[in-house]
């Protein structure tokens, strides 16, 4: 086949899949521009590392690099987890292992191909979350409507038969009535408005003036053994959004971070722009990006077997709970065509980030 001069650099560094070129003993050779995003690495620093420094402690990819080297043997869509520099979890990859075949038609190491499948994933995952969410909206909607009547009912009658009380023992029985029923009314309120779709009232926003506003109220409720840290980027743009629908998301947030801490600790408030999943490219190295809201505890954290299911509505571990902040606030975000992210450790904390678009000038 005739190609012109260098048109296969040229496809490898177009490409927005990575490709690495790995030696017969397993360390990578060479790599595209995608490559060194993926893995945030320049090339003059992977080449020349083991690629199993990149998918740490994967025997199975080991394996199969191992055949492809020695029998010449492709593998397709081989699920593993990569890593990036700087960053405590993995990410989820595929990847396609074929031989290389130099000089001569000799076998001469693998090429890798990795796609990250980090962004697929997640909204698989929140697909899944939302529909969880619906589902229970219609069933909920119909059951809030039918328990609310008889609950008005009977919370007048109650009212009307303390007034006519004499004994104070009595009276003190109707009012643990009235409370309780107070109680499953707030609690149906609640169900309400996860099942509503509230319009969004949208106006350009500073999301640092949003956070503030919240925090002066907080740090009052909170006390003493609550500290708080504001790391802000002051050259983060407005966002678009409804004020009091993301201020109730927000102070969901901060609330389970204080709740996760009885003892008190330090809450961190952190903005910045999106960093991963934006593609760079030679010509555009700043890319439009959306802002990160990230809240960070130092509690309990939270299990790994728990964190699949945090959005599913009245999944709580409090004795008060009502196991609904986190699917309203991701109803919220999701609204807002945004997203919410949460990484925690058991031991060492929980970090929620919630990703909101920005206003974009023009658009
Ligand atoms: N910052 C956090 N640290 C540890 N666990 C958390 C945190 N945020 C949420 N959770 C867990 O998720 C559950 C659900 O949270 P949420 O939907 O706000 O309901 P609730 O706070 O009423 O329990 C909590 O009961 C808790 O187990
Ligand atoms: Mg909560």
């Amino acid at each position: 086949m005739n190609r012109e001069p260098g048109v296969d650099s040229f496809i490898l560094s177009s490409l927005i899949d990575a490709v690495l070129l790995v030696s017969p003993d397993g360390c990578i050779l060479q790599g595209n521009f995608a490559a060194e995003e993926m893995f945030r690495q320049s090339q003059e620093v992977f080449r020349g590392q083991p690629l199993l420094d990149f998918f740490p402690d994967q025997p199975e990819v080991e394996a199969k690099l191992r055949e492809t080297c020695s029998r010449g043997v492709s593998f397709r869509d081989v699920e593993c987890l990569g890593q990036r520099r700087n960053e405590p979890v993995l990410f989820p990859a595929g990847l396609t292992i074929s031989p290389f075949m130099g000089e001569n038609q000799n076998l001469a190491g693998a090429v890798l191909h990795v796609r990250d499948r980090s962004l697929v994933q997640e909204l698989e995952e929140t697909s899944r979350q939302i529909d969880q969410i619906s589902r229970l909206g219609v069933l909920s909607l119909g059951m809030a409507h039918e328990i609310k009547n008889p609950l008005v009912a009977i919370s007048g009658s109650a009212q009307l038969l303390r007034s006519r009380l004499e004994d104070p023992e009595h009276r003190e029985y109707l009012d643990v009535v009235i409370k309780e029923v107070g109680r499953i009314n707030r609690m149906m309120a609640r169900m309400l408005s996860l099942a509503e779709q509230n319009p969004l009232d949208l106006k350009p926003l500073n999301i640092h003036r949003i956070l503030e506003e919240i925090l002066v109220l907080e740090k009052d409720a909170a006390g003493e053994k609550f500290h708080f840290i504001q790391s802000y980027d002051p050259s983060l743009p407005q966002v678009s959004g409804d004020e009091d629908q993301l201020k109730q998301v927000f102070l969901n947030l901060i609330r389970n971070a204080r709740e996760a801490m009885p003892d008190g600790g330090t809450i961190e408030l952190i903005t910045r722009y999106r960093s991963d999943y934006s593609v760079k490219t030679r010509d555009n190295p700043n890319p439009h990006q959306d802002i990160v809201v990230e809240i960070a505890d130092e509690g309990a954290g939270i299990p790994p077997e728990h964190l699949k299911t945090l959005f599913v509505p009245f999944q709580t571990t409090k004795a008060k709970g009502s196991g609904l902040g986190l699917p309203i606030s991701l109803k919220i975000v999701e609204h807002h065509h945004g997203s919410i992210k949460i990484i925690s450790r058991e031991g060492s904390g929980t970090r929620v980030q919630v990703f909101l678009p920005v206003t974009r000038s023009g658009a």
